[in-house]
């Protein structure tokens, strides 16, 4: 009997395996397209395509650093396997029509056109040699939040002149830090004159993330110390710059109690898209820890989070909860390879997306969109 079972299950597992792009059809439309040549922009229709033609142009290696998670990837792949284990609970019969016009929010008191941002990414360079200043031109034509990686492939000075005549545009720099004081205090000078209007500090790199695949192509981790970060040096860290301090990178509802009780303004829910630390839970998870355990953090602060995020649907389950803004990382990475049309037309797609899945669910003013509209009991455990 336990022998059947088991070949039941196994059978099962089989006919349903990972996919890292679920299959729509693309293969069908685009699969003659010669490694190394890109699709037409046109025929993307989702983010995960993106994916699909940056993995038939770039070069194995520089795909490799896009695509990794550490270790075994199982928090890599349950940051996009975890949004499909709860349902929607659609509403009917609400009128829906104004959707659109209740997109913009605010983050940390700036205005912008959507509730997601473009979280930072290293080495934008290896998609497109524009490298991040297409995604500064893709965010400014969509008007969304573009978050600059300290480890870019352009100078921070080219990050910021990419702005153009559009020098209102609202940039957060991301930082590693040293326990070189005055290296961060020069880096915290460079970051308010270039005009950076805050400061995301990752706090959940402490030792190098354990990467198997971009290890085999030598493009694995790129910091090799330990980090001192504490919330003591957080308080010595917030008086060497006038910019407020975001952590990225809180796993748990305790950081995030304690990130209130340290005075932050923000903080963003983030396992680093699985890069770091293997079987650490996707920000859903998280924020319905915090849902469970500790609601009132959705309003003492503001909450952002990111990993796995690839449909309109998923945006909104996270909003849900209380976050306030989305984070999307590769799929913007990976929408570079077309250029900063490219991450314009990302911008648009998942924009889109948001409208028309909130509207479907009958979501008639995004900013009232609660825990109600999903149902919570997760369809499956754990990694199964
Ligand atoms: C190629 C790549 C480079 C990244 N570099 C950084 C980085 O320099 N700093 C950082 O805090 N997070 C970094 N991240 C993590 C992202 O900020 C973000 O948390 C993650 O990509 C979100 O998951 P997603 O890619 O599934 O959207 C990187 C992610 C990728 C894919
Ligand atoms: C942000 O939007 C609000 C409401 O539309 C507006 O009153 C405010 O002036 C805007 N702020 C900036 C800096 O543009
Ligand atoms: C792959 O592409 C990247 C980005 O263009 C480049 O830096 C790297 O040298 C290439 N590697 C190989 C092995 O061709
Ligand atoms: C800290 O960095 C500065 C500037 O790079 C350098 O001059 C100094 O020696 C460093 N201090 C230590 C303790 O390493």
């Amino acid at each position: 009997m336990r022998t059947s079972l088991l070949a039941f299950a196994t059978v099962a597992l089989a006919a349903r395996p990972f996919l890292n792009e679920p299959d729509t059809g693309i293969e069908d439309v685009l699969g003659s397209t010669p490694n190394g040549v890109l699709p037409a922009l046109e025929s993307i229709v989702g983010l995960p395509d993106f994916e699909w033609a940056a993995r038939h142009k770039m070069n194995t290696s520089a795909y490799t650093y896009y695509r990794n998670g550490a270790a075994g990837e199982w928090s890599y792949r349950n940051n996009l396997e975890v949004f499909q284990r709860f349902r929607l609970r659609p509403r009917v019969m609400v009128d829906i029509t104004k959707i659109e016009s209740t997109l913009p929010t605010t983050i940390l008191g700036h205005n912008f056109s959507a509730p997601f941002f473009i979280s930072p990414c290293a080495r934008a360079g290896y998609a497109h040699e524009g490298g991040e200043e297409n995604l500064v031109k893709g965010a400014a034509a969509g008007n969304i939040l573009y978050m600059a990686s300290l480890y870019s492939s352009k100078t921070m000075d080219e990050i910021t002149a990419a702005k153009g005549n559009n020098s209102a545009q609202v940039l957060f720099q991301q930082v590693y830090l040293t326990d070189n004081d005055t290296e961060t205090q020069a880096l915290f000078s460079r970051i308010e004159k270039a005009g950076s209007k805050a400061i995301v500090m990752t706090v959940d790199s402490a030792a190098d993330g354990n990467r198997h695949r971009a290890a085999r192509y030598g493009v694995g981790s790129a910091d090799s110390s330990y980090s001192y970060l504490t919330w003591d040096y957080y308080h010595k860290l917030s008086k060497m710059t006038s910019l407020p301090i975001i952590p990225k990178g809180i796993q748990t509802v305790e950081d995030a109690r304690l990130a209130v009780q340290n005075g932050v303004k923000a903080i963003m829910l983030s396992n680093h898209g699985g890069r770091q630390l293997d079987t650490t839970p996707s920000s859903l998870e998280v924020a319905l820890e915090i849902h469970n355990r500790d609601p009132d953090i959705f309003k003492q602060v503001e909450v952002y989070a990111d990993g796995g995020v690839r449909y309109g649907a998923d945006v909104l389950k996270l909003l849900s909860l209380g976050v306030r803004a989305v984070g999307v990382g590769r799929p913007f990475m990976f929408s570079n390879v077309f250029g900063a049309e490219g991450v314009e037309k990302a911008v648009k797609i998942l924009k889109h997306e948001v409208a028309i899945d909130a509207a479907n669910l009958g979501v008639a003013d995004l900013k009232k969109i609660g825990p109600n509209y999903v149902d919570w009991r997760s369809t499956n455990a754990w990694f199964s």
